[in-house]
């Protein structure tokens, strides 16, 4: 049976989402939306969907699953909205950073089940890194559901503890902006020994590509890679001991754990 897939707020991640979800072969019918912006709206009645509305009424109705793709600000005051549509037949698929399934539940109602996904933003462009936890009610099928969705905008793992959302957080959900940091400061770097803004940019995107590519096409372990192209007294060797002098991987780990802080306060904040 095809499922039927509903998004409470249709901006940036939900667009993601749902372009996703039509490319890998759902049909416009299965999909439906609300959100308070004409504009938002608009953008999804031109990718060819019809149920799109202002209103909430009904948005639950047949659903299979409920995406809250809103931001954790507005979640409690979206969520209550549609509350009294939902039951077990209808999960619920949040993907608000920071809010625990315990605050999703007394929001969503005690018989809703419940995934919480984090994702992050080359979802935008199908190359998305996503994580999803389950809570205890959630069925077979609904887990698959829930599964498709994300693996329309990129790669999927489950967690086995809520807790581990805030690691993959640390990991991928900010991950991102880590390589645009080292991105943006090896390409300043290139400029600063002569080459063009432009050059410099366009070499460093294309080598970070590259080696991610190769990191996971291979099958020799990271640190082997790293090694093979690291000759004793070579150029390479030089640019790691730099690193390393500077205690480059201790850096890296203050950033991932600060990162993973953040995320069980606003877990708090909001729980
Ligand atoms: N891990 C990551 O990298 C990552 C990345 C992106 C997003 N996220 C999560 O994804 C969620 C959505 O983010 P986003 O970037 O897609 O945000 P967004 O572009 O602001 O989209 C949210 C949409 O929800 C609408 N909205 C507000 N109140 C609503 C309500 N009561 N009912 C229905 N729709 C409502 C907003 O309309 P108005 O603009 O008119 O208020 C907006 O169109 C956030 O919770 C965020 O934490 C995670």
């Amino acid at each position: 049976m095809s499922p039927q897939i509903a998004f409470l707020g249709a901006g940036n991640m939900a667009s993601a989402i749902i372009s996703g979800l039509l490319a890998v072969g759902f049909s416009p019918q299965q999909l439906s939306a609300s959100d308070p912006s004409e504009e938002a709206l608009e953008r999804l009645r031109a990718l060819g969907l019809s149920r799109v509305s202002t209103a909430t009424d009904n948005l639950c109705h047949g659903a299979d699953l409920l995406v809250a793709a809103v931001k954790p600000q507005v979640m409690a005051e979206a969520l209550m909205s549609v509350s009294p549509q939902l039951s077990s037949a209808t999960a619920l698929f949040s993907i608000a950073a920071g809010i625990p399934i315990s605050s999703l539940q007394s929001m969503a109602g005690a018989s809703v089940p419940i995934v919480r996904c984090m994702p992050n933003t080359p979802a935008m462009i199908g190359q998305g890194a996503s994580a999803l936890f389950a809570s205890e009610s959630v069925t077979a099928a609904q887990r698959k559901i829930a599964e498709q969705l994300t693996n329309a905008v990129g790669f999927t793992v489950w967690v086995e503890q809520e807790e581990l959302l805030d690691a993959v957080t640390a990991v991928s959900g900010s991950g991102p902006a880590y390589f645009f940091a080292l991105i943006e400061s090896i390409s300043k770097a290139g400029t600063e020994l002569g080459l063009s803004p432009e050059v410099s940019m366009s070499l460093t995107l294309h080598t970070a590509l590259g080696a991610a590519e190769l990191a996971r096409q291979s099958d020799v372990p990271i640190g082997a890679l790293r090694e093979n192209v690291t000759s004793p007294g070579g150029t390479t060797e030089q640019a790691l001991l730099a690193l390393q002098a500077e205690g480059f991987d201790e850096i890296v780990a203050k950033a991932v754990h600060a990162c993973a802080d953040r995320a069980r306060t606003l877990g708090e904040e909001f729980g």
